[in-house]
């Protein structure tokens, strides 16, 4: 074991990186700095705040019923449903008073190290623009709708708000074992693309699913995808698509299970024990998995996104 595993980091300041520890080369924009945010929050055009009202409404068209209530109660407390594009600032205050959470924004994506620092700090990084009408159905980068819409709402949770800020603090403890791709994981199958039980029955909180247009349906009632209760280590060894519909989602009982699954794993003894790569793949489904449903993977077999395949 090395120094820099027993001693606690300090999330005051950004770290300086150790030798041999990769980070994606982000170009950094000249007006942003080192905490790489945006001296201010653009102001939309009219155009703009429209295209949020229609990706609003199409939205609210499939999420009542199963979008966890959570979320539900998040967009109302924080009136996100006002039209337009939210004021960051407006944003935080109300977001502030209830969990100490705030919004603040970036240029695009941004350095793992950095994002790892805002989160440990309560700050949530929002992307400052928006999708165009070409780009409506779908966008690789994150936009302020896919931040705002799919993950603002989820953090007046105050345990779902402890889970964000732990995820931040492991983030660069994963950096220097380099396991920064089983941590992805994580954030994938929980805060992109998971499912929590609610009355008995799956209900969605991952951002990934919130904000798109035709996931919710999919991964709740969607014959395809395989639908598993959350292991930590099973989901940080396993694989995952980033540009198609998923064939796997994984299922909390609460966000206090998923926060103490978390903050209770020694992730020193759990990166140790992980090899380089992924040991499962997005598809599989293995013995020792507590299975909801097991899918058909109908249609991934099809071919997926790309084929016309239906999602089924
Ligand atoms: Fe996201």
């Amino acid at each position: 074991m090395t120094a820099s595993e027993t001693l606690p980091f300090n999330f005051t300041r950004l770290p300086d990186l150790p030798d041999g520890i990769f980070t994606a080369p982000l170009q950094r924009p000249a007006r942003v700095g080192e905490d790489w945010l945006e001296p201010v929050q653009r102001t939309y055009t009219a155009e703009e705040h429209a295209i949020w009202d229609k990706l609003y409404a199409r939205q609210m068209d499939v999420l009542p019923g199963r979008a966890c209530s959570a979320f539900l109660k998040g967009l109302e407390r924080l009136d996100l449903g006002r039209g337009g594009v939210p004021d960051f600032a407006r944003l935080s205050d109300g977001l502030g008073a209830l969990t100490g959470w705030s919004v603040v924004p970036v240029p695009m994506l941004i350095p793992d190290h950095v994002f790892f620092w805002h989160l440990a700090n309560r700050r949530f990084p929002a992307g400052n623009f928006i999708r165009t009408r070409e780009t409506f159905d779908y966008i690789q980068e994150p936009d302020v709708f896919h931040d705002v819409f799919g993950h603002v709402p989820m953090l007046t949770d105050p345990t779902y708000a402890d889970y964000m800020q732990e995820y931040g603090r492991a983030g660069w403890k994963a950096m220097r074992h380099n396991r920064l791709k089983s941590l992805g994981a994580l954030y994938w199958y929980t805060v992109e693309f998971g499912l929590v039980i609610e009355d008995g029955a799956p209900r969605v909180y991952g951002a990934g699913i919130l904000s798109g247009p035709r996931e919710a349906v999919f991964a709740l009632e969607g014959q395809s995808p395989n639908r598993i209760m959350l292991n930590v280590d099973r989901v940080m060894r396993t694989d995952y698509v980033i540009d198609d519909l998923q064939p796997t989602y994984f299922v909390i009982e609460s966000f206090e299970d998923l926060y103490h699954q978390t903050v209770e794993r020694d992730f020193d003894r759990l990166y140790r024990g992980l090899g380089p790569g992924f040991t499962y793949a997005n598809t599989a489904v293995i013995d020792v998995d507590d299975v909801l449903q097991r899918g058909t993977l109908e249609y991934h077999l099809r071919g997926g996104r790309g084929s016309g395949a239906a999602p089924v």
